[in-house]
């Protein structure tokens, strides 16, 4: 596809190998977006890259919790269409859930690590960027949670640093406003990728119950949102937390 509203733009994704990440590259891609998909796991970001096509797609491996990593994933992104990516989706993520009381140490940073450090190392460097090569119509979006609203008994790790993923992006949109790049995040509810298959079925039922829409979500209706936020069409969405959760709260 060559039209389309993101045509002339290169999108990086993080997390791009699975689940959200990778119904993102998919929509992007169908609108008319260059493609980099970006993971930890290099052959699931291979796999994604491959369905979109050579030419118009990319692999890369990042692992978003290290510095020097993203760091070497900004020069790489650079070389795979002679631009930089004006579009930044961090939906790298993971969860280790326990209770507060017995949780690791281990369980608590690696959770950090990941979801609001790697936010900041990928949204740090690729916006520095986007600055230097001076690209116009610059848009980060990040994955939070809803869980950082419900706080579920268990996931004190995740719930927190989905909580700071809020806050991150709000000072990164009132920081890189005058840039020209918006900054947003999105909330999910509960959406059925890899990421939800290890929740025991009780809570899902429960979750699916709770939900007005009474269902989970499929990835692509995140992805649907995030490529609305990453075009045009949102020029005047800056510094959001949108719920995506089919009315969960
Ligand atoms: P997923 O588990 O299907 O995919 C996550 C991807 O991130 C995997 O491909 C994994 O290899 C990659 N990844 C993990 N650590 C990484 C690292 N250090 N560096 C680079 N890549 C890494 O997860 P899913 O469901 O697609 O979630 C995407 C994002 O959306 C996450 O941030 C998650 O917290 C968030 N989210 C998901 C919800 C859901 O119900 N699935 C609900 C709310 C938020």
């Amino acid at each position: 596809m060559t039209g389309g509203i993101l045509a002339g733009k290169v999108a990086l994704v993080t997390g791009a190998g699975s689940g959200i990440g990778r119904a993102t590259c998919r929509l992007l891609a169908r609108d008319g977006a260059k493609v980099i998909a970006a993971d930890r796991n290099l052959q699931s970001a291979q796999e994604t890259a491959k369905e979109l096509g050579a030419g118009r797609s990319a692999a890369l491996e990042v692992d978003v919790s290290s510095a020097k990593s993203v760091q070497g994933a900004v020069a790489e992104a650079l070389l795979k269409f002679d631009q930089a990516p004006s579009i930044v989706v961090n939906s790298a993520g993971i969860t280790r859930d326990g209770y507060l009381l017995k949780m690791p140490e281990r369980d608590f940073d690696d959770v950090y690590s990941v979801n609001l450090k790697g936010t900041f190392f990928v949204t740090q460097y690729f916006a520095k960027a986007m600055i230097e090569q001076k690209l116009e119509g610059g848009s980060i979006v990040n994955l939070s949670s809803i869980v950082a609203r419900m706080n579920n008994v268990g996931q004190a790790n995740y719930a927190a640093t989905k909580a700071g993923v809020i806050s991150f992006t709000e000072v990164a949109s009132k920081e890189f406003g005058k840039f020209g790049i918006r900054v947003n995040c999105i909330l999910p509810g509960y959406i059925d990728t890899p990421m939800v298959a290890v929740v025991p079925e009780p809570i899902k039922q429960e979750v699916v119950q709770r939900c007005p829409l009474g269902r989970m979500g499929r990835p692509e209706e995140i992805a649907e949102v995030i490529a609305f936020l990453a075009s045009q069409k949102a020029a005047y969405v800056n510094g959001a937390a949108i719920e995506v959760t089919g009315g969960l709260k």
